[in-house]
């Protein structure tokens, strides 16, 4: 591990354009240095940040990076949530620390404070997003436009920007994202959410060219509708009432595509911790769809099914 004050001078030559400042004093949440790294485990020893990492899909990879050893650090504007997430799962294993990823400063701290506390960052996940922006292309308001695509576009590319400053230096590091079946396909988000997640494919593409040349993968996963607090609140606002994140699953349980079986927030962590993983080592510039051969096909037209795939009278 780097010695803290040696890796804070270092920081102070790769980021001469920002101004830095000790991190306790501009972030809310701390990180104790002297706290010891989980031992055990497929991640043992290695520094995850996640973003958007106290409530959904940024949880569930919390939990599960810290069940394979992993350090993490949440990183979320829910102070409450992501604190006592941070307590729960226990201070040598996590810390929270209040970032707003539309906030340059913000991000840069989010990245120093790691370094300075634990004086690496192997994976960093930006996964913080919403729905954002709603309604009829002619009706859009443009101030609702820019503050979806500064959560969902500007906060990632300010994640890979800062995550990308520290790990090139170490020659190593995981970059992913969180994208969605609304990169692919029309009609899975608003139009904001769906130019937000289609750029995010390009940011992916184009940053993991040239990041390859520092060791540094970076890939997205793009899950189609989860069971999370952002599902429930989409329910919400359609069905004009409150909506539990049980009757999120339930709904979207009779709605899968799998018989019977839901997209979790535990398959889009293990994909994220597959792409963290080595054995995703050669895997760069990859959207990884999590959503059952939805986005590979229209719907059935009429009588494909039978035609294609019910006999085989054609060999005949
Ligand atoms: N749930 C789905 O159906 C679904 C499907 C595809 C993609 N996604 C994507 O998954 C990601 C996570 O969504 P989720 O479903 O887990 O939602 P969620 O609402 O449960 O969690 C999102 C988290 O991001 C945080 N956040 C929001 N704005 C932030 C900001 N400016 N700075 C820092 N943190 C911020 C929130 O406080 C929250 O903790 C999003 O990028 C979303 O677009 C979700």
């Amino acid at each position: 591990m780097l010695n803290s004050r040696r890796c804070w001078r270092s920081l102070e030559k790769l980021r001469p354009s920002l101004e830095v400042r000790k991190p306790s004093t501009f972030l809310q949440g701390f990180c104790n240095s002297t706290l010891k790294a989980s031992e055990t485990g497929r991640f043992a020893g290695k520094v995850v940040v996640i973003t958007g990492g106290a409530s959904g899909i940024g949880e569930a990879t919390t939990r599960l990076f810290v069940s394979h050893g992993a350090h993490v650090v949440i990183a979320d504007i829910d102070q409450d949530r992501g604190q006592k997430l941070s307590d729960e799962l226990g201070t040598s294993n996590s810390c929270f620390l209040k970032c707003d990823v539309t906030k340059e400063k913000d991000v840069a701290a989010l990245v120093d404070q790691t370094m300075l506390d634990k004086g690496k960052l192997d994976i960093y996940f930006s996964n913080a997003g919403f729905v954002g922006a709603l309604g009829a292309i002619d009706k859009l308001q443009m101030e609702d436009f820019d503050a979806t695509l500064a959560v969902n576009l500007r906060g990632t590319v300010l994640g890979f920007k800062h995550a990308a400053r520290v790990m090139k230096p170490m020659r190593r590091g995981v970059i992913v994202c969180t994208g969605s079946s609304a990169s692919k396909l029309a009609g899975f988000g608003p139009h904001t959410y769906c130019i937000s997640k289609t750029a995010l494919e390009g940011l992916v593409k184009s940053t993991a060219l040239e990041l390859r040349d520092f060791g540094i993968r970076v890939n997205m996963v793009s899950p189609d509708a989860t069971a999370t607090p952002l599902f429930s609140r989409v329910l919400e606002n359609s069905k004009r009432m409150q909506v539990s994140l049980k009757e999120t699953k339930e709904y979207l349980t009779n709605r899968s595509l799998l018989p019977g079986r839901a997209l979790t927030d535990m398959d889009v962590a293990n994909a994220v911790l597959f792409l963290g993983s080595d054995e995703a080592g050669y895997i760069s510039g990859h959207n990884l769809l999590l959503d059952a051969a939805r986005t590979v096909s229209m719907p059935y037209p009429e009588g494909y099914k039978h035609w294609f795939f019910g006999h085989s009278e054609m060999l005949k």
